[in-house]
């Protein structure tokens, strides 16, 4: 098998977004401290870049899930194989993901981390595929609105594989 890689967003486009991302978010959280959430794994290399363009303090913890949807029902469930290390009661919380697909991970996430009672939660997402969504899932941060294709790179992967490409690619075989 041939794997052929097109570049879909090159790496100077996405680090000028993030950068972009990370003023905003610098701007709106002025004088607080925040805790970014990163989902395991894909989250790793947008998480690294933005939390090093913000100039506000942060900290940073990971949780990693597994989601088990049913075709057939509107509500999936969510596995937490590693949770959160401390409390976020009264934090200021921001959970990082690469991409919103269905939105049913992060829908399910986000309920869970709301009944923790942290002062804010909000959401930041390298990419967003607006047309694969099942439940209703809006990011309040999105790098980029992609097209329904399979991507990879910046923490991206095809069978565990392309995480490490500074681009986002789609693979052509
Ligand atoms: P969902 O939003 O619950 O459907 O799940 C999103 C998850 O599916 C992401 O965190 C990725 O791990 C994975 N995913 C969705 N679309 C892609 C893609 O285009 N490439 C690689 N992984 C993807
Ligand atoms: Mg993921």
């Amino acid at each position: 098998m041939n794997t052929k890689i097109d570049v879909l967003i090159p790496e100077e486009d996405i680090r000028k977004r993030i950068s972009e991302m990370a003023a905003e978010l610098s701007e709106k959280y002025k004088g607080e401290e925040v805790l970014l959430v990163g989902i395991l794994t894909g989250s790793v290399f947008f998480l690294a870049e933005l939390a090093q363009k913000m100039t506000i303090p942060v900290e940073i913890d990971f949780m990693a899930a597994s989601s088990y949807g049913s075709g057939t029902e509107s509500s999936g469930r969510v596995l937490i194989t590693k949770d959160l290390a401390r409390s976020i009661e009264g934090d200021h919380v921001i959970i990082v993901e690469d991409i919103v697909d269905t939105g049913q991970t992060l829908h399910l996430l986000t309920e869970m981390l709301i009944e923790r009672n942290p002062a804010s939660l909000e959401l930041a997402v390298l990419l967003n595929k607006p047309s694969r969504r099942k439940v209703c899932l809006d990011a309040d941060y999105v790098g980029f609105d992609i097209p329904d294709a399979f991507v990879v790179g910046w923490g991206l992967d095809y069978d565990q594989k392309y995480r490490d490409l500074p681009y986002i690619g789609v693979i052509k075989e």
